[in-house]
């Protein structure tokens, strides 16, 4: 079997005003993509040398599958280039974050003041003994806080793992154990749709198993302040006023590790994506630089939480390295109602704007009178990412809230990629459906099975035939699983996702060829949701597929099968939903239970989501012949 299948292609296009073009950082994608071809060294040792670095490398990169170094000995710091070379320009004044809560309140950091609260913290950090290499976990909401918290782990070089404030205490768990995280900073409260939601209090459940922990900081926001416990806890203000104002960034190898960052894997526990300082700050730098064309008086929002890789490339260190201005906004999209976010693009004059399709659909549903009561006439850019950007989803963004004038840049990438690999650059024509070509700076192809291209029009795997800077590295403490990555498909890294290109080599995005599931473009891994199911009383086994869905993509649904004795009663879906959320969160609640006598297996034991899928849907299982009597 070649895995290969015919797509029906869309050909409608749109083609931006030339304006966009003659201006961009990129003003012509094509000779870009063939100057990178030419010598991809060199291409990326030219951007490299807009950063700043503390010692040069001696070469680009060192390949030796599936092993990348990206500017091997080179010394450097990402916070450096975030902050100390803005605040020694005519930047230093310019806001750097601009936070709105729920309720409408506003904070603001100059360069200058991040960059001071960068270094009180990292000092802070270093009073609890943390220093470079120990791993830091962060659970925290969408507070200015939580990109400090960030910025100054990586400052002293230590590793961050933020964990999404929508965990529960069990994810958080694995994800801290894990990691062997000697410190966790989380915040007493996040707020959501008008309710405080407890991170303190989910983080003490997932602390009485995780021994590595020493001290715990905590952001105190509620009033009156919660009492601490002083054997455990520090409160993250006093951290802060007792800490010396100078932290000089900590010297960096290029490969040293900068972050780890879970993601669902198809099988078993998360994996710790692993990033390394160089090659990810030059990747995100470059794409957050080119692809969105950020210029010096852009105002750019990003809407994903840091906990998200989105968060974590274009929220902080993409954007702050370029040296804009970055809108962070904590609460939903619809809270207190469906205009909000047009509010704030119209009240900050936002002109950058990033948001995953999940959103642009649920904005579709509340009407067109929500974007028209506001002004977005200072839009320019709009982007997309973390599933297919369906033809009507973005005609709809393209003309409601991009006023047919904005280019629409769909993005393909991942945790594992750290940078965007696949959009339509700037000023090029556009086509609704396809995400676009590879960015300048990416090898990427659709194979069958052994890794042959396959011709346009017909659907096969997605992937990348180069490393990139912004690759990861490893698999925390699990070499095994990153070499996976390249060794599935021969010579090349299998992104895991179905793909096809039409004649003019756009790209469209599928959909995952796993046991991932994206819903409301979140990862999640059937296991993981699996497992929680299992660990109820009642259930005997469970197995959980992605059912398309219009709104979040796809829904969960699992199939269950009881313990005897036990009967699917009154309530029973509504307490497995509440354990499933309770131990991760509500990301990963299934919408649908179904009760079933047993489950499709193949002879090995090995559960057949694939056939559960087939019959949900009416359509086709493929091949069935590895499935159990
Ligand atoms: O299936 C692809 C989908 O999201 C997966 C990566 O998920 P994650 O690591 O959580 O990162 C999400 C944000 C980068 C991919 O394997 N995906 C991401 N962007 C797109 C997409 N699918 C279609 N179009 C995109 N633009």
């Amino acid at each position: 079997m070649t895995g290969t299948f015919a797509v029906k292609l869309e050909e409608k296009r749109y083609l931006p005003d030339p304006r966009f073009k003659a201006t961009a950082w990129t003003p012509d994608y094509t000779r870009a993509y063939q100057e990178f071809m030419r010598d991809p060294d060199a291409f990326w040792d030219r951007i490299a040398r807009e950063l700043v670095w503390f010692g040069p490398w001696d070469r680009v990169r060192e390949w030796n599958h599936p092993y990348a170094k990206w500017f091997v000995n080179g010394k450097m710091n990402i916070t450096y280039n975030c902050l100390d070379r803005h605040v020694t320009s005519e930047r230093k004044d310019k806001p750097a974050l601009v936070w709105r809560g729920e309720g409408g309140e506003e904070r603001r950091l100059t360069y200058d003041g991040l960059y001071r609260e960068v270094m009180r913290f990292a000092n802070g950090l270093k009073s609890l003994g943390v220093g470079k290499g120990d791993r830091v976990c962060i659970y925290m909401p969408l507070v200015p806080e939580q990109v400090v918290a960030m910025l100054a782990c990586a400052r002293i070089g230590a590793v961050h793992s933020v964990v999404f404030g929508g965990f529960g205490p069990d994810a958080l768990a694995m994800r801290i154990n894990d990691a062997e995280a000697k410190v966790l900073i989380t915040a007493d409260v996040g707020y959501r749709r008008g309710k405080a939601v407890p991170l303190r209090e989910i983080a003490k459940e997932a602390l009485t198993h995780t021994p590595c922990v020493e001290k715990v900081v905590v952001l105190r926001r509620g009033t009156p302040a919660v009492d601490l416990d002083p054997a455990r806890e520090v409160d993250y203000a006093d951290l802060c006023r007792e800490a010396a104002p100078d932290c000089p960034a900590e010297t960096m190898d290029a490969e040293d590790p900068l972050f780890i960052l879970y993601t669902s894997g198809s099988t078993g526990a998360p994996k710790g994506i692993v990033h390394s300082c160089g090659g990810y700050a030059v990747g995100t730098y470059y794409t957050a630089r080119h692809d969105f064309d950020i210029k010096e008086t852009d105002v750019f929002w990003c809407t994903a939480d840091p906990g998200w890789i989105t968060g974590h490339s274009y929220v902080v260190y993409g954007p702050l390295a370029v040296g804009t201005t970055v809108v962070i906004v904590e609460g939903t999209p619809d809270y207190p109602d469906p205009g909000v976010y047009w509010h704030l693009v119209q009240d900050l004059g936002v002109t950058i704007f990033y948001t995953a399709p999940t959103a642009i659909r649920m904005f579709m549903r509340y009407g067109d009178e929500w974007p028209a009561k506001y002004d977005l006439s200072t839009l320019r850019v709009l982007g997309s990412v973390g599933e297919p950007l369906n033809p009507e989803a973005f005609e709809w963004y393209y003309h409601h809230i991009g006023g047919g004038r904005c280019p629409v840049v769909d993005t393909w990438w991942q945790t594992e990629t750290g940078m965007h690999i696949i959009t339509t650059m700037i000023g090029e024509a556009m086509k609704p459906g396809f995400a676009g070509k590879p960015i300048p700076g990416a090898v990427v192809d659709v194979v069958d099975r052994q890794g042959n291209p396959v011709p346009p029009g017909t659907g096969g795997f997605l992937v990348i035939r180069e490393p990139w800077p912004a690759m990861l590295r490893t698999v925390y403490r699990n070499d095994e699983r990153y070499r996976t990555y390249w060794e599935t498909i021969p010579g090349c890294y299998t992104a895991g996702d179905l793909a096809v290109k039409d004649k003019e080599g756009y790209i469209m995005i599928l959909g995952r060829a796993d046991d991932l599931i994206i819903v409301a473009g979140h990862n999640i891994g059937t296991a993981e949701v699996e497992s929680a199911l299992v660990s109820h009383d009642a259930v005997a086994e469970a197995a959980v597929i992605g059912k398309p869905d219009p709104l979040k993509g796809n829904v969960i649904k699992a199939f269950v099968t009881l313990r005897v004795g036990v009967s699917p009663g009154d309530g029973l879906s509504a307490e497995l939903a509440r354990h499933v959320r309770k131990s991760l969160g509500p990301v990963a609640v299934p919408a649908e239970i179904e009760y079933v006598d047993r489950l499709p297996k193949t002879r090995s034991g090995k559960i057949m989501r694939r056939v559960l899928k087939a019959r949900e849907l009416g359509i086709d299982p493929g091949d069935i012949s590895t499935l159990e009597e």
